[in-house]
């Protein structure tokens, strides 16, 4: 089953934070990218909705239609709200052939939730990638910037256990 997450209006303090990071990038369209990759980075359901860019075009003077071509044009852009945690099993070459589809279906069964869908309070998500250079750990999965390989049953609860922990971290 998958869920679809509710609008969330913007909280003061995210509003606060997302004209900081544009002040820190001078407020133009310079970087504007990378802006935006630090905006989406903050905000807990990872993506630039409506609302943020409102603010950004307020702030920047960059008119919303060239906001959305920009981000139309860069996949790293996310338009529609993610989950917390964004796993990402590797399924290219030396990890298919070590066994990525089982730690996919473990994944799955561990999350409650099949690859594609997050979870009820969205703080996981299920997702494949190409591979992330680990290959002699695989399979492997990454959150973020973090790879995780050697995986036993044990470790991948330690895992799931530790990102819980950090639910409530702005990441
Ligand atoms: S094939 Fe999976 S990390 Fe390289």
């Amino acid at each position: 089953m998958s869920y679809k997450l509710m609008y969330k209006p913007l909280t003061d303090p995210q509003r606060k934070v997302i004209g900081e990071i544009l002040k820190r990038y001078g407020n133009s369209e310079v970087n504007i990218l990378n802006a935006l990759l630090e905006i989406q980075d903050v905000l807990d359901e990872k993506y630039i909705g409506e609302e943020v860019c409102e603010i950004v075009s307020d702030q920047t003077g960059i008119p919303m239609v060239e906001l959305y071509d920009i981000m139309s044009f860069y996949s790293m852009i996310d338009t529609e709200p993610r989950a917390k945690f964004k796993l990402e099993v590797c399924d290219c070459g030396s990890c298919y052939l070590n066994n990525s589809e089982t730690l996919i279906k473990t994944l799955e069964r561990k999350l409650g939730i099949k690859s594609g869908e997050h979870t009820y309070d969205w703080l996981f998500e299920l997702e494949t990638c190409p591979c992330v250079g680990a290959c002699d750990i695989g399979p492997v999965f990454k959150v973020g910037d973090e790879v995780f390989g050697n995986l036993t049953d044990e470790r991948i609860d330690e895992i799931l256990s530790e990102l819980y922990q950090r639910r409530d971290q702005v990441v």
